[in-house]
């Protein structure tokens, strides 16, 4: 494998970032994408898991036409930008706040999180503001045979506390299938996932501490550098991504996600585990209610 491969035919040249994951793409005119481009793409990104598009510059319409060619659009579930006037795409200004430090994937608190987001770099910071995406395939990787295992008979309960809404819930399978590679991905972020539903409070915590901070490890890491007008997208079943929160001043981006699919993987090997008595069973509390609202046959989930 070079680093750089360059299609003599359409002058297409990908540069890849790391090992892990990450490539950087020029050549292509994303405002004229159609079909054939899609498809490129699409494998592309299936072999690196987040692209870079430097140069491109789309508006707000050409942006939304860009991720229609990768399935239907989803409106963000508890953010609104009204004054774009395109409810699928999402803005996230630093001035008002929107800088997503903590690492995560997107929307991992609905039954089906987004499968794809595409991210137009509209305003970089003067200095700083990389984003950093990691592999959860190569996370999983690395782990040891018997902690792999162990994870392969766990599901994890995400939510939304981090947008104030704790009643948005999802349990998933800790490793996810990947629908196209078959690859395996250690699937817990620490923004969304609260707990591991088959373990007691306490173990959960530092697994869970242990999962979410071993998939930062910079083995597994692309970090980048932006210039205005880049084009990032990203597949949101196998990577996580986080903000360097280092910058003052203004930073804006706009996202449009690509609606999600069920998370596959193998199903959890044991029982839920909740206390039964003491004042430990504070900490399951939220657990229980998700179980609850789950065997209920008619529930919504979040
Ligand atoms: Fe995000």
């Amino acid at each position: 494998m070079t680093m750089t491969e360059r299609d003599p035919l359409t002058g297409v040249t990908v540069d890849r970032l790391t090992p892990a994951l990450g490539a950087e793409v020029r050549g292509l005119r994303l405002a004229e994408a159609d079909e054939a481009m899609a498809a490129q793409i699409g494998a592309l990104l299936v072999e690196h898991r987040v692209l870079f598009f430097p140069d491109q510059h789309l508006d707000l319409d050409q942006h939304v036409a860009l991720g229609r060619f990768f399935g239907p659009l989803e409106q963000h579930p508890h953010l609104t930008n009204a004054y774009l006037n395109h409810p699928e795409v999402f803005e996230l200004a630093a001035s008002k706040g929107g800088i997503a430090d903590e690492w995560h994937t997107d929307l991992t608190f609905l039954a089906q999180p987004s499968v794809m987001s595409i991210l137009n770099m509209v305003r970089c910071a003067d200095a700083g503001g990389d984003t950093m995406w990691t592999s959860l395939e190569a996370a999983y990787d690395e782990l040891s045979p018997a902690l792999q295992e162990l994870c392969e008979g766990l599901s994890a309960l995400h939510d939304a506390t981090a947008h104030g809404r704790p009643e948005a819930w999802a349990i998933h399978p800790v490793v996810r299938v990947h629908p196209v590679t078959g690859r395996k991905a250690l699937y817990v972020n620490d923004h969304f996932t609260r707990r591991l539903v088959e373990l007691t409070h306490a173990e959960s915590e530092l697994l869970l501490g242990y999962l979410t901070r071993w998939v930062t490890d910079p083995r597994f890491v692309v970090r980048y550098r932006w210039t205005p007008g880049t084009i990032a997208m990203w597949d949101n079943r196998c990577t996580q991504h986080c903000v360097v929160n280092d910058f003052g001043g203004e930073r804006i981006i706009q996202r449009v996600t690509i609606m999600g699919d069920e998370v596959e993987g193998p199903g959890p090997r044991w029982s839920p585990h909740t206390a039964r008595r003491g004042a430990v069973t504070y900490h399951d509390r939220q657990l229980k209610a998700a179980l609850r609202e789950r065997s209920r046959p008619a529930a919504g989930q979040g």
